[in-house]
């Protein structure tokens, strides 16, 4: 229901930044753009799926593709237009999926490359693309490049992977791996350590081979020949190492595992990663292809580099800082879209995913919870960019986290307990019912699920318009109705307001004023929309998450963590 309230104009402070124009865009003539001239994955709105915990069509308690082709009318209701699946292809399944032995298949536990095809297909019919995921830096162990490269010093893909002789009795230099465990481990069969930036079982390719070049960029043709529209490209950070090997410098303190700090200078963000997501750009443009990054920069010049000088390297790098926002704060949230705003690519927005504690969780206060996560919501799906929801973000899921060390599955919290204790409690079944086991399975669900899945699930909260699920229908109905929330320039206001987060997005004469209050406390807003071009604007509320007070002449009221989104006219 829209209701009507009058904004009497009051002086605040405003200030604006300017959206790109689409020529700073990357220009391809095989990548359509529409009226707009935006490209289809600028209006899209992405889901991940973890394929092991969406849903589980055989019940042997791991979810699967069919699992997910069961779930495409329910994605496509919610407004996703895009899903990137977490890997599913062979793999031991040391780093759940993250450890490939095969990039040209499907794991049998996730079904068959014919479900794939099925699954592209159905998905296809909803106006829904599927994005892969695609694991760079590493392979499994037993991928059958790796068994011969580790079979003898001589072996053809000896040079596929890195190789080195110890020193002094111990490793090649001082390089950590990111999982607590050794970077190089020792081959008895043929007295060389290989390079490991995660776990052992994934060691990493050697990316200054041409020929493993060639062969993973081959790996993208075979799935945009399938049909696939895109990946997410993992850990692009360490694609390259320095050759000469130099030792890391060390740094103050310990990290999570208690091991010494180094700034991972010469083994992390070299510059020849971004010769390689050039020629795998070129590629992707071939096929209208998306390449998302997961980019984890300290700022946002790192950031920027992932585009690409002349925007020809990643379209959509993921702006991790602003999903690293550990509170909520309306000054940093500011601070970071502003950033993000000027980059000078099209910004992209994640506040949860499988490596991450749940959003709920990371800015839940335990009494209103269900309020912050509608608040979340109206703030990355009303930005000006692509937000990438994690599943069940839209049901206000939690961590589900393991209580002792030996229920972890996550290699990182086995190596890490107690300190570390691993990603489990965010990989947790997708809750879809109140039947047992949220619906997910019959069977015994891989990871448990936690008891509030009761009021968090699918069917409950379809009933209930109130619900986070609800709230979330709308942003993303909203997403797809006004224009301005897509192409509209991005302009902060009331920027000295230390408890609410207020912005206007504006295309031509069409204008969206978003207004949230990141405070436990009610909070009256005042907003002089004149500079914007509306000396006496009239509001029409498309979206509040309390009960607003109608009529409100001179200011508007939010109840703590409140949203408000409304539509604004002259
Ligand atoms: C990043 C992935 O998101 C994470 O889950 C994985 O463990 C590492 N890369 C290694 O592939
Ligand atoms: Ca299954």
């Amino acid at each position: 229901m829209l209701e009507k309230i009058t904004l009497c104009a009051m002086m605040i402070l405003c200030s604006s930044l300017t959206a790109l124009p689409a020529a700073a865009l990357p220009a391809n003539p095989q990548q359509q753009t529409d009226a707009h001239g935006r490209q289809w994955w600028q209006n899209a709105v992405f889901y991940e799926i973890y394929p092991r915990s969406f849903a589980d069509s055989n019940n042997d308690g791991i979810g699967d593709l069919n699992g997910i082709t069961s779930k495409l009318d329910y994605l496509h209701e919610l407004g996703v237009d895009a899903i990137w699946i977490t890997p599913c292809f062979p793999s031991p399944q040391v780093d759940f999926g993250y450890d490939v032995s095969d990039y040209e298949a499907i794991d049998p536990m996730y079904g068959t490359m014919k479900d794939f095809d099925r699954l592209v297909s159905e998905a296809k019919k909803r106006n829904i693309r599927v994005i892969l995921d695609f694991v760079v830096n590493h392979t499994s162990d037993q991928h059958k490049w790796f068994l011969d490269s580790r079979s003898s010093k001589t072996s053809k893909y000896r040079d596929w992977y890195i190789w080195r002789d110890g020193q002094n009795g111990g490793p090649p230099n001082n390089w950590q791996s990111e999982f607590g465990v050794p970077a190089w481990t020792f081959d008895k069969k043929t007295g060389q350590y290989y390079y490991n930036y995660f776990y052992p079982q994934q060691p990493d390719l050697n990316w200054r081979n041409p020929a493993v070049k060639a062969a993973m960029l081959d790996v993208t043709r075979f799935w945009y020949e399938r049909g696939v529209a895109g990946f997410r490209l993992d850990a692009v950070d360490t694609l390259f190492e320095d050759p000469n090997l130099t030792d890391n410098p060390s740094m103050p303190g310990k990290d999570k595992f208690g091991r010494p700090n180094f700034a991972r200078i010469h083994n992390t963000k070299l510059p020849e990663v971004h010769d390689v997501l050039q020629d795998l750009r070129k590629i992707a443009d071939k096929y209208d292809a998306v390449l998302i990054g997961e980019t984890w920069t300290k700022d946002i010049a790192e950031l920027k580099n992932y585009y690409g000088e002349h925007s020809n390297e990643l379209q959509m790098p993921m702006d991790l800082m602003f999903g690293t926002v550990n509170k909520l704060s309306a000054p940093e949230f500011r601070r970071q879209i502003a950033a993000v705003d000027t980059a000078g690519g099209w910004p992209v927005f994640v506040i949860s995913n499988h490596d991450m504690v749940r959003s709920y969780n990371r800015y839940g206060d335990g009494v209103h919870n269900d309020q912050i996560a509608k608040l979340m919501a109206s703030l990355y799906l009303t930005l000006r960019g692509s937000p990438i929801m994690y599943y069940g973000e839209e049901l206000g899921m939690e961590n589900n986290d393991p209580k002792r060390k030996e229920d972890v599955k996550d290699p990182q919290g086995v190596t890490g307990w107690p300190g570390e204790i691993g990603r489990d409690g965010e990989r947790t079944p997708m809750q879809w019912s109140t039947a047992k086991n949220a619906g997910f399975s019959t069977g015994k669900p891989w990871l448990p699920v936690p008891s509030s899945y009761k009021p968090h699930n699918v069917a409950a909260e379809s009933q209930d318009p109130n619900s986070v699920l609800s709230v979330y229908r709308q942003l993303l109905a909203m997403r797809h109705t006004e224009p301005a929330l897509v192409n509209g320039t991005y302009t902060a206001l009331n920027e000295d307001d230390p408890n609410v987060l207020s912005y206007l997005r504006k295309d031509q004469d069409q204008a969206i004023l978003v207004i949230l209050n990141m405070s436990s406390t009610p909070q009256k807003v005042k907003l002089n929309l004149e500079p914007q071009g509306f000396a006496s604007p009239k509001l029409s509320v498309l979206l509040s998450t309390f009960q607003l007070s109608p009529g409100t002449a001179e200011s508007v009221e939010l109840a703590p963590f409140g949203a408000l989104i409304a539509k604004v006219a002259q």
